[in-house]
């Protein structure tokens, strides 16, 4: 207890810094004095409660695959990564957004800046696993994007959910935002190598060549998640998600 204590400590000490690092080179000084001023500290409060927020719903998921695991056939997770979005990209994304820099306004108006990924085995573990997460009576869908179901033009494929989960504070429960995108390992593959490649980059590098091979990787991708899930239906007898192509 007292660790965790020590830990989000040290963790709203590293915000306020990147914080000031960050408006310092972003904005005059006077600006970036005034924001630091009057925000710092309730900024600081902010990304501690995202991060408390990550902590729940990553242990959300960490209880289903405990649970799951009871049964030998059923271990859903392949890996679950999380991450706070850095002060720089909070900053960028206001600033394109027109956000004000106020925690008021990014909270209202980001909901990505806490984000979990959960890599599944199957298909039907992504769909599974969500199914799960939104029966918890504390946790509210707020937003979903079903990139499997209907695949981004570029081929991208993920099941992307905002929600919304209470963090109990000493003296209140807030409500805070999460992202959380469930993949299969093969969709993840693909999603990791494209952002390496492309993903935010300069339009004139996407050449309708490199295009194409990305999208004929993500058919493979998307291949692969179909054959898998033949073999899991075979072997185990759970379901097979229909096929929905890349593209389509
Ligand atoms: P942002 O402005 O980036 O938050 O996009 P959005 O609000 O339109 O949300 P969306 O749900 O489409 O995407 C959010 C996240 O999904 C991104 O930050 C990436 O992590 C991931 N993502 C979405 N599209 C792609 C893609 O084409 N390629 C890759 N590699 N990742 C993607
Ligand atoms: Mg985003």
């Amino acid at each position: 207890m007292q660790d965790r204590k020590l830990g989000l400590h040290a963790f709203a000490e590293g915000v306020a810094e990147d914080f000031r690092r960050a408006l310092m080179q972003r904005f005059d000084n006077d600006l970036a004095r005034t924001i630091l001023k009057e925000y710092s500290l309730p900024f600081r409060e902010l990304m501690v409660y995202y991060r408390c927020a990550l902590m729940e719903v990553e242990t959300k998921f960490r209880v289903l695959n405990e649970e799951l695991s009871l049964d030998s056939e059923q271990n859903p997770i392949e890996g679950i990564e999380s991450r706070l979005k850095s002060v720089e990209s909070i900053l960028e994304k206001a600033e394109r957004k027109g956000i004000d820099l106020t925690p008021e306004a990014i909270e209202a108006g980001m909901s990505d800046i806490a984000g979990i990924r959960v890599l599944c085995s199957f298909e039907s573990d992504v769909y599974m696993l969500a199914n799960a997460l939104l029966r918890q009576d504390d946790v509210r869908l707020v937003e979903k994007k079903d990139y499997i179901a209907h695949p981004k033009e570029n081929g991208y494929r993920s099941l992307h959910l905002i929600v919304s989960v209470p963090i109990f504070l000493h003296d209140r429960r807030k409500t805070m935002e999460v992202e959380v995108q469930l993949r299969t390992l093969a969709m993840d593959v693909w999603a990791s190598l494209e952002h390496k490649l492309l993903y935010k980059k300069d339009e004139d590098r996407k050449t309708e060549h490199v295009r194409n091979n990305l999208l004929e990787c993500a058919e493979l991708a998307a291949r692969i998640d179909q054959l898998m899930s033949e073999a899991d239906q075979e072997v185990t007898g759970r379901e097979v998600p229909p096929l929905r192509a890349a593209g389509q």
